[in-house]
């Protein structure tokens, strides 16, 4: 057989493939909502039963939260282990879909077709690519490229809370001699890229109670302290006026960018006016001595991801809340110590309550920024793997969004990980109407192609 047979059967089967995937995507596995706990579980299991029609043998492993699927195929070669996320994010605001977001379809669009979806981009298509891949070598040779071991979470969008002790538990059965992970995306939607640098999370849910019941604002207004005038004054103060965070320490940790990545990015030639125009933009709001792609892929945010007091309702009401909250969360870079800048946000937040208030915290996971290294003789195999199939070269970038299993997989396995994924700026995941494109799907497919074959002939 040759990889040229591979790439002709995964052309062939386009159609059979989107069919799986739609078929995926109908199921609603939306992770951090426990109504949807058994459609998680569904997900799982669809997983088990369609990696076993490849001649992998899948479990559906427990963990306190969502399974875990894990297979394994034995094969010559090296060991490469595949990771992506089976859950979704919600679908809320519903009505800014213009489909059920679990009713997928083909959309033709002006830019090409799309597959139309929760989870389309965001990882089901993505990790759909790899299993694809894997299809069409079991369809013409018989046998996957390699030994494989296929590790899919359904816990991702919600904090990963299983994923840590899951790998350690189970770490003799997940080391590989390399990770790869398809959850992240092209460079400017068309450049193929391998994801080197990807950025920490730290969530923390802060509400302020002031009065011990909701209150008449005219019975009360001017007497009562007022949660919701608190909750934005410590939310306004958490930037300066040059766009920097004023949580003490805050910076600690955060590098300085070397001078060969500065100029390997310079070389990367970021559309900054059209990153912003994109979304209707035209000025760069973080670290005013900072450009746009420092921002996104080097350095630490801090923004508030949701507010929440009062009346919201339709009309009108006159009400002093007992209480408002927020859900802010903080991007970190370099070594900066996401338990140590929880403690010091909470710090802060106590130093700004006035008489008659309290703050109550509730965290929502921590995971500090990752970094891959390139010396992994995978990477120039995928490098090369993926130039031969994008009309550019594949590069390396950095990336804003956070994975958190990039780092463990080098911390508690010992393994390098590498992270190529093929989804668009404008792919719209975690919000209404998220699309991939087919093309992304079709050609991410014959990625993973040639990726496993390049692969398979270093061994
Ligand atoms: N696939 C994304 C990460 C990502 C985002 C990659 C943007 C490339 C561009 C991942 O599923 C994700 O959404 N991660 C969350 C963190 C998670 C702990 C909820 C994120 O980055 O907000
Ligand atoms: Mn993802
Ligand atoms: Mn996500």
């Amino acid at each position: 057989m040759s990889l040229d047979d591979v790439l002709a059967r995964i052309d062939a089967d386009l159609d059979g493939a989107t069919d799986r995937l739609l078929d995926l995507l109908r199921i609603p596995s939306i992770s951090t909502d426990p109504a949807y706990k058994a459609e998680c579980d569904r997900a799982a299991d669809w997983l088990v039963a369609d990696l076993a029609s490849i001649g992998v043998k899948a479990e559906k492993r427990p963990t306190p939260g969502h399974p875990m699927v894990v297979g394994h195929v034995d094969g010559d070669g090296p060991h490469v282990l595949f990771y992506g996320h089976y859950d979704v994010q919600p679908v809320d605001p519903l009505n800014l879909w213009d489909r059920d977001p679990f009713d997928p379809t083909i959309e033709e669009t002006p830019a090409g077709k799309v597959i139309r979806g929760r989870g389309s981009s965001d990882d089901k298509g993505q990790l759909m690519t790899f299993v694809e891949a894997c299809r069409a070598y079991h369809t013409v040779t018989g046998k996957l490229p390699c030994r494989i071991t296929f590790f899919f979470e359904g816990e991702e969008e919600s904090g990963s809370p299983s994923l840590v002790p899951f790998m350690k538990d189970n770490a003799e059965e997940l080391k590989s001699d390399v990770a790869l992970i398809c959850d992240t995306g092209l460079f400017q939607s068309k450049t193929p890229s391998i994801v080197t640098m990807l950025r920490g999370l730290l969530g923390e849910q802060l509400t302020i109670t002031g009065p011990d019941k909701d209150l008449h604002s005219g019975m009360y207004g001017g007497a009562s302290i007022n949660p919701i005038r608190v909750l934005s004054r410590i939310i306004a103060g958490l930037h300066d006026d040059q766009g920097r965070v004023t949580v003490p320490g805050f910076y600690d940790g955060v590098p300085d960018l070397p001078d060969e990545i500065m100029e390997q990015w310079r070389g990367l030639n970021f559309d900054h006016a059209g990153f912003l125009g994109d979304v209707g933009l035209s000025h760069p709001a973080g670290e005013q001595d900072r450009s746009a792609l420092e921002m996104i892929w080097s350095r630490p945010t801090c923004e508030a991801n949701g507010i929440i007091g009062g009346y919201t309702g339709e009309g009108f009401k006159t009400v002093l809340p007992s209480q408002a909250s927020a859900k802010i969360s903080f991007r970190l870079v370099g070594t900066q110590d996401p338990h140590a800048i929880r403690e010091s946000f909470r710090a802060y937040v106590q130093s700004m309550l006035p008489p008659d208030c309290t703050a109550e915290f509730h965290g929502h996971g921590a995971s500090p920024a990752s970094q891959m290294s390139t010396d992994h003789p995978a990477f120039e195999a995928a490098r090369g793997a993926l130039s031969d199939e994008w009309p550019e070269d594949a590069a390396y970038t950095g990336c804003g969004g956070s994975i958190p299993i990039a780092g463990y997989f080098k911390q508690i396995l010992g393994t390098d990980a590498m992270l190529i994924g093929f989804a668009k700026d404008n792919d719209q995941i975690h919000s209404p109407n998220e699309k991939y494109d087919l093309e992304s799907f079709h050609k991410g497919t014959r990625s993973w192609a040639r990726i496993l074959d390049a692969l398979a002939k270093k061994a």
